[in-house]
């Protein structure tokens, strides 16, 4: 998997340039969402609210129902819209560290932090919080609880998407 993610991060990037109807993200976003989580997700880029929306299909299609896991799906990103980090060095960013290089430290290294943080401002369940938090540690192999079920199916398709 880590092999092919610089290529799938570029045609990311190159996805990044499309326009999108933010309002066809945030009608299904509001099926799943708390007036002060909606808030919050229409406050995350056109760009990351597709990519939301398509970590939560995906799930969906694989069969998760959880409205914890539903959640957190469409705000594990959230904090990219509260952490400084141009374009580049957010492709730097992602490209180096699928390459195992961490040289390029910046906002976007703190985004599931700050996500977390504000997703309990808003009064998240914990759950919601933990995955967001935990989007990108490594994973909890072998599964301890149904916490870490939800993590292992987030952080798969959260690369695909
Ligand atoms: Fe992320
Ligand atoms: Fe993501």
């Amino acid at each position: 998997m880590v092999a092919v993610r610089p290529v799938y991060r570029a045609k990311q990037f190159f996805r990044a340039f499309r326009r999108r109807d933010v309002h066809a993200f945030v009608a299904v976003a509001q099926a799943y969402l708390s007036p002060s989580q909606l808030a919050l997700f229409k406050q995350m880029s056109p760009y990351d609210q597709e990519h939301a929306v398509d970590v939560l299909t995906r799930l969906r299609r694989q069969g998760w129902r959880d409205a914890e896991l539903m959640q957190a799906a469409l705000l594990h990103d959230v904090g990219k819209a509260f952490v400084r980090s141009s374009l580049w060095r957010r492709v730097a960013h992602v490209l180096l560290w699928a390459a195992g290089d961490t040289r390029v430290r910046d906002g976007y290294a703190r985004h599931a932090d700050v996500g977390a943080e504000a997703a309990e401002r808003a009064g998240s369940p914990p759950q919601v919080v933990a995955l967001i938090r935990r989007h990108h540690a490594p994973l909890p192999l072998p599964p301890r609880d149904r916490l870490d079920d939800w993590l292992i199916a987030l952080h798969i398709v959260d690369e695909m998407a």
